[in-house]
């Protein structure tokens, strides 16, 4: 009996541990769905909408989005960074100090945990 109950409390345990730890590009779907799609299409057939489109992102040149060129900010224009998944985390979570100036309207995404999953959905961009 003591053995059975020891199972119901580790299992749900170590669910929630590795699911908190595993990057997970669907989870990372979702955050994206709910705080970037507004502005971001995932496809370059789509129209630019208040942002670039973010397919193919990873590995870009930061602001060099065909579609949007006349539309980025300077200082993304000046920024002269590759979009490595270390520079998309850095950007993500805090766009105002990865590229200072820069004119994204979003303040950054706070939890590591989500912003590692919306890196690993936008490799799935192609
Ligand atoms: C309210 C609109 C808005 C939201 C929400 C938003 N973005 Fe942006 N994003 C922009 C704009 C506008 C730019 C261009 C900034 C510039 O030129 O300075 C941009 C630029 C970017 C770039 C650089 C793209 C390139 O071509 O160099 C990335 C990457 C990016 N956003 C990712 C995200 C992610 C991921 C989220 C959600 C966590 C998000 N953005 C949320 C509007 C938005």
């Amino acid at each position: 009996m003591g053995r059975v109950l020891s199972l119901f409390l580790v299992l749900p345990a170590f669910a929630i541990a590795s699911s908190a730890m595993a990057t997970d590009a669907a989870s990372g779907a979702r955050v994206f769905k709910a705080q970037c799609a507004i502005c971001h299409a995932t496809s370059d057939h789509a129209p630019s909408g208040i942002g670039p489109s973010l397919a193919g992102v990873v590995g870009r040149r930061a602001g060099s989005q065909t579609a949007f060129a006349a539309r980025y900010s300077p200082a993304m224009r000046a920024a002269g960074r590759v979009w490595s998944e270390a520079a998309l985390r850095a950007y993500i979570a805090n766009p105002a100090k990865a590229v200072p100036g820069n004119h994204m309207p979003y303040a950054g995404l706070h939890n590591p945990a989500q912003v590692d999953d919306v890196v690993a959905y936008l490799q799935t961009l192609r």
